[in-house]
């Protein structure tokens, strides 16, 4: 396969890409090698694939069942999800997570991480998830979070379970710190998994400090443990909502630590503006992380969309050039270098957090998989959430866009 006339973030020239056995071969102006289908993109961006480093397909699209969350908070969310959680079965978890996966591949979603709940003694959703991950594979590549919604010291048999799910095959470990029912237990928790994890050889990703506290302090610790590990690499820090509320000299030491321990962000803006603040009066806090100054420290930061039509947050469809464009807004990155720097944030930032680099990346040499966006640049990509009208995949074009035509009607201006 041979693409020509493509924009290439970086690449002041137009060049061309040549693909062979799923490969990328050369990526260069004017290739006269001709090998296959050719398809001109016309001086259109080219992106890798769009990365969705943070969702939670066992709960996707079950908005409304058993009732709608009414509050809009996480609570609400939490409880209508441990009420939702009692009717689950592997086939009601697979055909609700292959059909969000299909959402996510519409949009050049290629590599998902999901959170998949293991607070159940039956392990159902985490059953049903790793015969997901083998399902799609044509679509995405897919890591697995064993994620303890509700604790692992707070929920009966809670460590058993997350040992369970190591044999299960899981490939990554999750906690929920600041939902344990008291500090300690949250700080014993995340020791847990740290030591779980380096036996197992496994990722740590963490929904750490999600809550409008500023006493809740939970990533120092997952920071302290990384440094201790020296994991930091494989340490993902989710939500960390609370680091907003932090005051300032306290947050000036911690970034010092963080520094040291190299962990990678996860910010998922769409959906901490949705359920936090909702305590609040005013001002009303936008409940996100600090990304803005964390990308300035010089740490690796990501977004997610967490959620598609859940307990917790009732929209989504996939779309996460929609959820970096509204991040956008939040995290006030809306500087022109920051607009033009921002589609790493779902590329490669994200594929950096999910550890993938080596098969990631327009690159002779790395998996042909790429997004042909129907934009001329990333500042107009990100303006106009320009959908991808190519995705291919190792080669193979797994999905694609014909957008919709706007027309003006000829005497719209009165002339
Ligand atoms: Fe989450």
């Amino acid at each position: 396969m041979k693409i020509t006339n493509c924009r290439i973030p970086g690449t002041p020239e137009l060049c061309d890409i040549l693909i062979e056995n799923g490969v990328f071969k050369k990526i260069a102006p004017n290739l006269t090698d001709v090998s296959g289908q050719t398809i001109d993109a016309e001086g259109r961006l080219i992106s890798p694939p769009f990365v969705e480093p943070h969702i939670h397909l066992d709960a996707a699209l079950t908005a409304g069942d058993p009732e709608w969350n009414a509050s809009g908070t996480l609570f609400e969310g939490i409880e209508l999800w441990a009420r939702r959680k009692t009717t689950l079965s592997e086939q009601d978890v697979i055909e609700r997570a292959v059909a969000t996966v299909k959402m996510c591949a519409l949009n050049g979603i290629q590599f998902i991480r999901t959170h998949v709940d293991v607070t159940d003694p039956d392990l159902v959703a985490l059953r049903a998830m790793t015969q997901v991950r083998t399902m799609v594979r044509d679509l995405c590549e897919m890591q697995i979070v064993a994620f303890p919604q509700d604790g692992i010291l707070s929920f009966p048999n809670g460590r058993g379970l997350m040992e369970e799910a190591v044999k299960l095959g899981v490939d990554a470990l999750g906690a929920i710190p600041h939902g344990e029912f008291m500090r300690d237990y949250g700080v014993e928790s995340l020791k847990f998994i740290m030591k779980l994890a380096e036996d197992n050889g496994l990722l740590v990703d963490v929904h750490c400090d999600e809550i409008d506290d500023e006493q809740s302090r939970f990533l120092e610790v997952l920071a302290a443990l990384a440094i201790s590990y020296g994991n930091g690499r494989k340490v993902t820090a989710s939500h960390t909502c609370a680091m907003g509320s932090y005051n300032d000299a306290y947050t000036y030491k911690l970034m010092g630590v963080l520094q040291k321990a190299g962990l990678s962000f996860v910010s998922c803006p769409t959906e901490s503006i949705h359920l936090q603040g909702r305590m609040d009066t005013y001002p009303k806090r936008r409940g996100l992380t600090r990304v803005k100054e964390l990308l300035a420290a010089g740490l690796n930061v990501c977004f997610a969309q967490d959620s598609i039509m859940d307990p917790w947050y009732p929209m989504g469809n996939g779309h996460i050039l929609n959820v970096l464009f509204h991040g956008l807004h939040i995290a006030q990155l809306t500087g022109r270098g920051e607009i033009d720097r921002s589609l790493e944030m779902i590329t490669t930032n994200s594929a950096k957090a999910l550890g993938i680099e080596d098969r990631y990346g327009l690159e002779p040499g790395k998996p042909a998989s790429l997004l042909i966006l129907d934009a001329d640049s990333v500042y107009n990509a990100v303006r106009c959430q320009s959908p991808p009208l190519y995705s291919i995949r190792n080669g193979e074009i797994i999905a694609r866009t014909e957008p919709a035509k706007k027309i003006l009607a000829a005497d719209s201006l009165g002339g």
